[in-house]
């Protein structure tokens, strides 16, 4: 009999979006009720790029929280550019509220367009980063227009990951939303200066959510959904308890406009209830009891934080309760936004609050 309660640490989201201004305020809450500590990206328009940009956008941040969840804590990414000085890079060593430098390859993703165009632009910062112990965020996919969408991440590997962990092995680097098999392969094999997250939703769709039977907006994302045998590849990854292997939603809302459009952006909203998915995953793996270590230990261990200590508990229902299927929905000022849904995987799993 496999049991169908859960008590874990509090868990962390090492990779979320939360935009700003009123979509900031409509989906905070989603998160800040439960996580303590988020690593929130900075590619908001125009991004967050300096120390202090970043320090006001937390401020906000924290305005836009829930107030009875104490231990949520927002660190802050900073946007890497082409322009970012090694003075800035100092200022983030010196800093408490930036926790780690995100790398947007230009053009790979939503906000992307200020992103580093060459890695080799951008030496002189990775190495002052390493210097001062400060972990690199990479999303990891070439732009390249000859390479396939579904390659982007594996073809990303062994152009520019892996001569820069020869070149800079001592930096520490977070592969972000690892997608493919090639991605787990890599991340396994390194030491303990590389990790990598993984969010929800690639564990629980593969390619086919996109496609089959009409085209699924709220099901895309980037890097791409894979085929199935680098989802199973991924949830080897999150439930096998490899501390490489971390949490990390990219919970990315956009407006339902925004997404169910002739030109749909990418992004799953599921900061609300990807840890009721996640805990079914686990469940069906047979692996509950390496939940905690994939969304409140691993994570913390990287960042060299500590571990939250207070915990939050989850109950699975028998029934397949297809209501939930909206569950997550929120309206902002601005419209609604749809949360991630999807009629593969039953949400059976609540909270005990
Ligand atoms: O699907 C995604 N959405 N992937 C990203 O890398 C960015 C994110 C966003 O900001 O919308
Ligand atoms: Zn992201």
């Amino acid at each position: 009999m496999r049991e169908n309660t859960v008590t874990i640490r509090r868990p962390d989201d090492w990779h979320l979006h939360l935009r700003d201004g009123a979509l900031l305020r409509a989906v905070t809450p989603s998160s800040s009720f439960l996580f303590g500590r988020v690593m929130i990206m900075p590619n908001l328009v125009p991004p967050v790029t300096t120390v202090e940009k970043a320090r006001v956008y937390r401020q906000r941040v924290l305005q836009a929280a829930v107030k009875s969840n104490p231990q949520f804590q927002p660190l802050m990414g900073l946007y890497l550019t082409d322009n970012t000085t090694v003075e800035e890079i100092d200022r983030v060593a010196m800093s408490t509220e930036v926790a780690a430098v995100k790398l947007y390859p230009a053009g790979a993703t939503t906000n992307s367009a200020s992103g580093v165009t060459s890695i080799t632009k951008v030496m002189p910062v990775l190495e002052r980063m390493a210097l001062k112990n400060i972990p690199l965020m990479v999303h990891g996919e070439v732009v390249d227009a000859d390479i396939d969408i579904f390659d982007r991440e594996a073809v990303f590997i062994d152009r520019v990951l892996k001569p820069l962990r020869k070149r800079l092995p001592e930096l520490r680097i977070v592969l972000e939303h690892v997608t493919t098999k090639q991605g787990v392969d890599f991340v396994q094999e390194q030491t303990d200066t590389m990790a990598a997250t993984l969010t929800m939703h690639h564990l629980v769709i593969n390619r086919n959510a996109l496609l089959v039977g009409g085209i699924k907006p709220h099901n895309y994302c980037l890097p791409v959904a894979k085929r199935e045998e680098h989802r199973l590849a991924l949830v080897q990854a999150a439930t096998g308890g490899d501390p490489h292997f971390f949490f990390g939603s990219d919970s990315a809302p956009h407006l339902q406009a925004d997404k169910e459009s002739a030109c749909g952006c990418a992004g799953c909203f599921t900061a609300g209830h990807a840890l009721l998915y996640l805990a079914e995953v686990f469940y069906q793996a047979e692996a509950l009891e390496k939940l905690e270590g994939f969304v409140s230990r691993h994570g913390a261990s990287f960042y060299g934080v500590s571990e939250n200590t207070d915990t939050v508990s989850l109950c699975r229902s028998e029934e397949d309760d297809n209501s939930e299927l909206s569950a997550g929905d929120i309206s902002s000022e601005e419209g609604m936004i749809k949360a991630f849904a999807t009629p593969g995987v039953s949400l059976r799993w609540n909270y005990i609050l």
